[in-house]
């Protein structure tokens, strides 16, 4: 018998190890987790104008984010409302309707079902086709050119979701001329839980000495970097966290990818609008590792933009971007593309790495011994603070504070039936983690 409140220990900072595997836990987190939060589903530089759309997923609901003629976005479930059959086939493209197909229904942009194959001399007047318009994500909202999409009308709104974790998203999105992610993404398929590479771009700089020490060996990288002072872990109400290492981005840089390097010459300080700190400037240039709740991660400096889909409790879809300022030249931006794929794309050096922890953390754990233990998240705890200077419950760079707030929104999310009580249940967040 599953109880949920038995699944997160906050207190103690340890987790069941059903939680990468049960198909309980997997079904409720389908509709607690991401029917509750926001998605990550696009960026507004996908679809530039009026009538572009490109195909994603909320969790295993396939989706369709569509430009409309007013400039704004709406997203539908992207299923032809006669039979069920997956309505757009391509992940990208331009159309101002798309016909089923299957029988050849036919929907506008705006998801109204307009044509009907032979529908006078087959149905009369019996078909309502105002009925049978494609079915809408009730919430759609953009920060910073990120579009998110929510299934829940009582969702607090997206800015409120990032919560404390918007004064560090601006520090990289907010930049000269704006961001843009690069496609088409690359593409892969894991046996894995979609919260372990979660939780490990939300603050796990603890496993680079080991799982990619090889690589750290190869490019001489101090051990002296992780220690106190070397960077900041924040973790957020919602889960968001990220840790941020304060070194220069090409102190690396030049060893891991030479066209990174180059590429990343164009951000300097002094270009950011005057009402930045001298803390969100020093972070400008820093490298950074970092998720959205539930499943979206980011690495600045590697200038890696992720979403983890997952398929069942023990496998994701893993969709990969580059992120770009928008005024790099093209020749710049084809050499980021590479460099992120190189890295971090599906034969990624660093991405290899890392799946095979994910992987190794799965079906492991299903020992019925095995699954009798709890997984451990302890580190610094006792450390948490809050800092004026940097919002959100912050602690040193080599932490476990972020994967700890994580499981707590993630707990509260399992154990709510609504946003009423999820905003009730995670009003002492704070202090919970400090
Ligand atoms: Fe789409 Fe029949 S299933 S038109
Ligand atoms: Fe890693």
């Amino acid at each position: 018998m599953l109880d949920v409140n038995e699944l997160i220990d906050v207190e103690a900072g340890t987790q069941s190890r059903r939680i990468f595997w049960d198909k309980e836990i997997y079904e409720l987190e389908l509709e607690r987790v991401f029917g509750r939060c926001w998605l990550f589903l696009a960026h507004e530089s996908q679809i530039p104008n009026p009538n572009d759309y490109v195909t994603t997923r909320m969790a295993e609901d396939d989706v369709l984010v569509w430009r409309q003629a007013d400039g704004s976005t709406k997203a539908f479930l992207n299923q032809c409302l006669h039979r069920g059959t997956k309505l757009c086939m391509a992940e990208a493209g331009s159309a101002n309707a798309l016909s089923c197909i299957y029988h050849g229904w036919q929907y506008d942009a705006a998801g109204n079902l307009k044509t009907v194959p032979l529908e006078n001399m087959l149905y009369g007047d019996s078909l309502d086709k105002s009925k049978l318009g494609l079915r809408e994500v009730p919430r759609v909202e953009s920060y910073r050119g990120f579009v998110f999409g929510c299934m829940d009308p009582d969702a607090p709104s997206l800015e409120e979701f990032l919560g404390d974790d918007k004064w560090y998203m601006d520090i990289w999105s907010d930049v000269p001329g704006g961001v843009e992610l690069l496609g088409p993404p690359g593409r892969s398929i894991i046996r894995t839980n979609w919260k372990l590479p979660t939780e490990g771009f939300v603050g796990d700089v603890y496993h680079l000495g080991m799982t990619h020490g090889s690589i750290l060996k190869a490019i001489a990288r101090p051990a002296a970097d992780f220690g106190p002072g070397a960077g900041l872990q924040s973790t957020s109400r919602y889960g968001h966290g990220h840790a941020i290492q304060f070194m220069h981005q090409n102190s690396l840089l030049h060893s891991v990818s030479p066209e990174l390097a180059e590429v990343h010459q164009v951000r300097k300080p002094e270009d950011l609008p005057e009402d930045r700190t001298d803390d969100q400037r020093k972070l400008y240039t820093s490298f950074w590792d970092g998720s959205f709740f539930p499943n979206c991660s980011y690495l600045i400096g590697l200038n890696v933009f992720k979403v983890w889909h997952p398929i069942g409790p023990d496998k994701i879809e893993i969709v990969t971007w580059a992120l770009a300022d928008k005024r790099m030249s093209d020749e710049e931006k084809r050499r980021l593309t590479v460099a992120v794929h190189r890295t971090f794309g599906t034969a990624g050096t660093l991405e290899g790495d890392d799946m095979d922890n994910f992987e190794f953390c799965v079906r492991p754990n299903k020992g019925y011994f095995t699954r009798q233990g709890k997984l451990n998240a302890q580190m610094g705890k006792g450390n948490a603070r809050l800092d004026p200077k940097f919002p959100g419950v912050v602690d040193e760079m080599v932490s476990e504070l972020s994967i700890r707030g994580y499981y707590r929104f993630y707990a509260d999310c399992l154990a709510s039936e609504n946003w009423e009580e999820l905003q009730k249940r995670s009003e002492k967040w704070k202090e919970q983690l400090l």
